[in-house]
C-alpha cells in the first residue's frame, strides 16, 4: 500500500480511539451534552477518513496525485479546527471555529468529489 492509504488508516483509527474513549467516558458520567461533537470526531475523523483511505488503496493513480497529500491535509484540518469549534459553540463560548471548521470539511468532502471524477475517466472507457 502507498503511503496516502496509509496515512488516511492510521489518523482514522486514531481519531476512532480518541472518540470511543471520549464516548466510553461520556456513558461514564452521564453527561451527554457533547455528544454532537463525540458524533462528528467519530464520523469525520474516522469513517469519512477511513472511507478516503479506502478510495486511495484501489486507486494508486490517484493516491499519487498532489491532490491526494492536500486531500488529507484538508481532511485532517478539518477534524482539528470542527470538534473543538462544536464543543465550543455547544459551550456557548463562540461559533468562529465550528464556522471555520465547517467549510474544511466541506472542502474535503469537495475534493474527494474532483479526485474520483478526475481519475473515473480511465475506468470509465
Ligand atoms: C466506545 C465506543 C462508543 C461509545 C461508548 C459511544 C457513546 C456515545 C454516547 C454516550 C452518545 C450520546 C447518546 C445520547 O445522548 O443520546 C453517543 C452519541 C453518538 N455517537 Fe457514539 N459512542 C461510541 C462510538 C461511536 C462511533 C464509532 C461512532 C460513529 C462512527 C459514533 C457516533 C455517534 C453519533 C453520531 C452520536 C450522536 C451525536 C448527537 O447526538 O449529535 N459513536 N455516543
Amino acid at each position: 500500500m502507498t503511503r496516502i492509504p496509509t496515512l488516511f488508516f492510521a489518523t482514522a483509527a486514531l481519531f476512532a480511539l480518541i472518540g470511543m474513549a471520549w464516548g466510553i467516558q461520556m456513558s461514564a458520567s452521564q453527561d451527554h451534552a457533547l455528544s454532537p461533537a463525540h458524533g462528528h470526531l467519530n464520523l469525520i475523523g474516522f469513517v469519512a477518513m477511513a472511507v478516503f483511505g479506502g478510495y486511495y488503496a484501489l486507486n494508486p493513480l490517484a493516491a499519487a496525485s498532489r491532490l491526494a497529500m492536500v486531500h488529507y491535509a484538508l481532511t485532517l484540518a478539518a477534524v482539528i479546527v470542527l470538534v473543538p469549534g462544536i464543543v465550543m459553540a455547544l459551550r456557548g463560548t463562540g461559533e468562529a471555529l465550528a464556522k471555520g471548521g465547517s467549510v474544511l470539511a466541506l472542502l474535503s468532502m469537495a475534493l474527494f468529489l474532483v479526485a474520483v471524477l478526475r481519475h473515473a475517466r480511465g475506468l470509465m472507457r
